[in-house]
């Protein structure tokens, strides 16, 4: 059973990239599974500094197989300039493979996606704009383009004209914007299927055939199971299809679920959101500040990779962290930015709820019980210390432990990496998450 799924588990930005960055080294195929260019997933290592939308972030390695999955929604101008970012900056793109039946962002999205937003007004979502959700919402009604179109361009002109003139009578009749024409979108979609060409392929088979060879793969969530259509603070979600939850990654890049070995859940050690929605834990105050902008002179500050929006910043949430381990069947936790709570002389983790004067212990599923939830604190030891340079779970200050062993209590699931720095060997291993001895 040779593939490990890699998902946030909170509302995204938990440090996904430089997680898989950091467990490629191990695995022949990494792999993308859902969502679009709305993911930002940064990565620091002996090339620089990069952040990827889209392409997986095993890519650094050279000669891995890097897959961007049926699972996801790929806007080729995001993809080619991506690409061309990579090889200007020296790392080698020769190994990517787009599924050939990905869905394409097309033009008429991401006016779409900003159209919607308006439209919500007081309920908008805060989406990232990037035309993600309504191809998602395509891909399900039926009315997609995937890869495999742009490289067929008599199919592709047969479903563009059909599609487009519903579009258009959308754009114009619904929300009183301005029509596209057809020549521009076909020229348009023509031009990036050349570009694009040589790297669409059937990537299941590539994936399949790699399992049965017993080869390690590793698949790349994005966003977070708090933003997930089924599981999240719903509707203030993402639209991925297949989940951002690890049960999606199967379906991402096709493959049957015994494939599947063991789950990396990526957390923070204290919460973060974009956009709008429920998020119990929340802080308005010079405490959430230090949170936001630790780190910001480096760049490495609570501000979004895909949008640069501040990011709302709050307190580990222990309740939620236990509801998306046991949605995603996490086996092992990665939990990053630990360094970060070394300013405060005091840290604190949410353990329950009360909600009308009842206690809490799991995330409800109605919106107005999720806004009204009160946390109840449990209040620990600071340890006042650097530790980026700590690379032994024993050398971090006893107060560090202590709170690094109280999430994994609240957890129920062993914290076997902790990140103490974006960089690449910024990181602590208690435990070699694929069966090696350390
Ligand atoms: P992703 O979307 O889950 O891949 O996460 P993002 O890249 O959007 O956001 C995570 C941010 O935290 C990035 O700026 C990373 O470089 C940074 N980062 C990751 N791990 C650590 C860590 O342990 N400490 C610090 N200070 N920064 C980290
Ligand atoms: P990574 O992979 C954080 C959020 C948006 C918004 C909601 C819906 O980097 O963790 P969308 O554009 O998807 O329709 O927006 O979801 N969102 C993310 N927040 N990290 C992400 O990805 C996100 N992808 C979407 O801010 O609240
Ligand atoms: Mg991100």
């Amino acid at each position: 059973m040779p593939a490990t799924v890699v998902i946030g588990g909170q509302w995204g930005d938990e440090g996904k990239g430089r997680v898989v960055d950091f467990f490629a080294r191990d695995c022949a195929v990494i792999a993308r599974y859902s969502a679009g260019s709305n993911a930002g997933h940064t990565i620091v290592n002996e090339r620089g500094r990069f952040a990827l939308h889209l392409v997986p972030a095993g890519i650094f390695y050279g000669q891995k197989i890097c897959v961007i999955g049926n699972g996801v929604v790929i806007h080729p101008q995001a993809l080619v300039s991506e690409i061309k970012m990579l090889e200007d900056r020296g790392v080698d793109t020769t190994q990517l493979l787009v599924s050939n039946r990905a869905h394409v962002v097309m033009p008429w999205h991401p006016v779409i996606d900003k159209l919607d937003e308006q439209l919500r007004g007081e309920h908008a979502i805060g989406t990232t704009g990037t035309g993600t959700g309504p191809a998602f919402v395509d891909k399900a009604g039926r009315l997609g383009i995937r890869t495999v179109d742009l490289v067929t361009p008599e199919a592709l002109e047969q479903k563009l004209r059909f599609v487009l003139e519903y579009k258009n009578a959308v754009i114009t009749k619904l929300y009183g914007g301005e029509p596209l024409r057809y020549e521009a979108v076909r020229d348009e979609c023509h031009e990036y299927g050349e570009l694009l060409r040589p790297y669409i392929a059937d990537t299941a088979v590539v994936a399949q055939d790699a399992e049965a060879r017993g080869e390690q793969l590793l698949l790349e969530g994005a966003q977070g199971a708090l933003l997930d259509l089924d599981s999240g603070t719903y509707p203030y979600v993402t639209s991925s299809l297949p989940a951002s939850i690890a049960a999606g990654a199967c379906i991402g890049v096709g493959l049957g679920p015994r494939a599947i070995a063991r789950v990396v859940g990526v957390y923070k050690a204290y919460q973060t959101r974009v956009g709008h929605g429920p998020m119990p834990t929340e802080l308005f105050d010079a405490d959430g500040d230090a949170l936001r902008d630790h780190g910001r002179a480096q760049g490495t500050g609570e501000y979004g990779t895909t949008t640069g929006r501040p990011r709302r910043c709050g307190w580990f949430d222990g309740v939620l962290a236990r509801y998306t381990a046991r949605l995603n069947g996490v086996t092992s936790v990665a939990l990053t930015r630990l360094d970060v709570l070394a300013q405060f002389e005091r840290v604190k983790i949410c353990t329950g709820y009360e909600l009308e004067g009842q206690r809490v212990d799991t995330l409800p599923g109605a919106l107005t019980a999720m806004t009204a939830l009160e946390p109840i604190y449990e209040e620990l030891p600071g340890w006042r210390e650097e530790i980026s340079h700590v690379r032994t779970f024993g050398d971090l200050p006893p107060a560090a432990r202590a709170y690094v062993q109280r999430v994994e209590q609240l957890l129920g699931v062993p914290v076997d990496m902790i990140s103490v720095g974006p960089e690449r060997e910024q990181a602590i291993v208690t435990r070699d998450i694929f069966g090696g001895t350390l």
